[in-house]
């Protein structure tokens, strides 16, 4: 009798789960303003909220809007990028109906080193976290990459402006690719690239999921400078425990990713056992094995 009440009940999380994933597609074609203004503000940011159809970059947007004093909180919105942006001056595809394109200003008090280091991976750690609700496993790829067992899904650009020692404000932008619409073709990428929907059975919300990646941020904004974000940081991290190549624009090296350090660096066991610590701005990691499984994809 125990063992049909639990069947019972597994069936109807299915059933539940299966209802929302239906629900949710019809409502991935309604990502518009006035539905996401009724969900925000969440954790007290996302408001206010600049949505656009179509817009160049959403991070150029926002710190156009910062520069004229946008307060902190301000989230920035795009159906479809034109000029999206990545790191090392990358372009980033959002093609219309198919992805999350969303940059947020923040103005965070007691900046200290360690807090402007995490408040890159923060938007990495929020997005990993929300695809695991979803029942999605993802990963952070070092700095600020989300991938799947199929590939990078997500992308993270945090950029801030300074003003003597003072740090004015940070733009947090995230870019996520939804549907396989949004998968950038194979040539444009020098990482394979994958989307949420392929993850996972059905049609994702993306106004759901946006609003949930604002209010994990929103949350762990407060506890910047704690333990528990950093034992998150390291749970959520890609490869760990795994051989890695780092490269970098003077350097390249391969060793054994332990973890990271309170700064958000890399600390790397070399063959010889001795451990160092590695971060820059123009690092990339990937597992030793990739460029063979790449080569073969591509
Ligand atoms: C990367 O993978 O190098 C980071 C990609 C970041 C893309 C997002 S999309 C929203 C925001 N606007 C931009 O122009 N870039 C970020």
């Amino acid at each position: 009798m125990i063992g049909g009440l639990f069947t019972f009940c597994d069936r109807t999380a299915d059933i539940v789960r299966w209802h929302k994933l239906c629900m949710d597609g019809y409502n991935s074609n309604m990502f518009n303003k006035k539905r996401l203004k009724s969900r925000l503000p969440v954790e007290a940011i996302g408001e206010p909220l600049y949505f656009y159809k179509t817009v160049p970059s959403t991070n150029d947007r926002a710190q156009a809007l910062a520069q004229e004093g946008a307060a902190h909180g301000t989230l920035v919105v795009a159906d479809e990028q034109t000029a999206g942006r990545g790191r090392f001056q990358r372009s980033w595809s959002t093609p219309p109906r198919s992805a999350l394109a969303l940059s947020l200003i923040l103005r965070p008090e007691d900046i200290t080193q360690v807090v402007l280091a995490r408040m890159n991976m923060l938007g990495a750690l929020a997005v990993v976290e929300s695809l695991g609700a979803l029942g999605l496993e993802a990963r952070i790829k070092w700095p600020n990459d989300v991938i799947v067992s199929d590939g990078k899904v997500a992308g993270v650009l945090t950029e801030g402006s300074w003003m003597g020692e003072d740090l004015e404000y940070t733009v947090l932008g995230i870019g996520l690719n939804v549907s396989p619409k949004s998968v950038p073709d194979r040539r444009e990428v020098d990482y394979p690239a994958a989307c949420v929907e392929g993850g996972l059975e059905g049609k994702i919300s993306r106004i759901g999921l946006l609003v949930d990646i604002i209010e994990r941020i929103g949350s762990w904004l407060h506890m910047l400078d704690s333990e528990q974000i950093h034992s998150a940081f390291e749970g959520a991290l890609a490869f760990r425990g795994q051989p890695v190549k780092i490269s970098g624009s003077d350097m390249e090296l391969t060793g054994v990713l332990q973890g990271l350090t309170h700064n958000c660096r890399l600390r790397i066991a070399l063959a010889a056992g001795e451990v160092i610590i590695l971060g820059g701005e123009d690092m990339q990691i990937r597992p030793v094995d990739m460029d063979r499984d790449w080569a073969t994809l591509n």
